[in-house]
């Protein structure tokens, strides 16, 4: 069975989502979650779902970047891991911390990758024109949301959207994609993960949301 540590630093909603599909004859199980952010809504969430929490407040460490990701490496060996996933986590990771896990991080980013790499995705792409978004999720890099994709969900996007609008559309599919992905991925598949699957269409195409 692989263990999986999940690190946030807000709602936790893709948390939530991973920690849920890990169940039955899912070959991995969430053994951990672990925020910088003290508040964070998703250590309650975690809390509920039965999971051990951990707090790492960057701000203790202020601006020394390899005090706070070695105390991090330490919480995280402490658990015998198989798969860290970064789940809204809105630290930068140095590539020593990265080059420790290598091939063992995932992450989701709110963009359809290699486009719109870092922040405010939906609005640079409700501004470009684009008619599409989606999210990515893909294998953690020395490179910001640059290394190899694993999965991706397409929204479209509308004449009225705003980026409130479009990010509620592209989360909704972030729920789906990433427990897909990292059922897959735990599994040892290399099969890429796409949604709408094929021949399905997006929900909200239909309904015009
Ligand atoms: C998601 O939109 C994710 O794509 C981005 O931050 C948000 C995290 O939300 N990285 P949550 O904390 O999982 O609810």
């Amino acid at each position: 069975m692989k263990r999986v540590a999940i690190l946030i630093s807000g709602s936790g909603s893709n948390m939530a989502a991973l920690a849920r599909d890990m169940t039955g004859d899912h070959p991995a199980r969430p053994v951990l979650v672990v925020s910088n952010e003290p508040g964070a809504g998703g250590l309650e969430k975690a809390a509920d779902l039965g999971i051990e929490t951990a707090i790492l407040d960057h701000r203790q460490f202020r601006g020394d970047r390899a005090g706070f990701e070695s105390r991090l490496n330490d919480v995280l060996q402490a658990h015998s891991l198989d798969i860290i996933c970064l789940a809204g986590f809105m630290r930068i990771l140095t590539s020593q911390f990265i080059d420790r896990w290598a091939g063992r991080i995932l992450n989701i980013h709110p963009s359809l990758l290699p486009k719109y790499p870092g922040l405010n995705t939906h609005a640079r792409a409700i501004e470009a024109g684009d008619r599409e978004a989606g999210c990515t999720v893909h294998q953690v890099t020395a490179d910001l949301d640059a290394g190899p994709i694993l999965g991706q969900a397409r929204v479209p996007i509308y004449p009225d959207d705003t980026r409130a609008s479009l990010a509620a559309r592209v989360l909704e599919q972030e729920h789906l994609l990433y427990p897909a992905v990292l059922r897959a991925f735990a599994s040892g598949s290399e099969s890429l993960v796409h949604l709408p699957a094929p021949g399905e269409t997006p929900i909200n195409a239909e309904l015009g949301d």
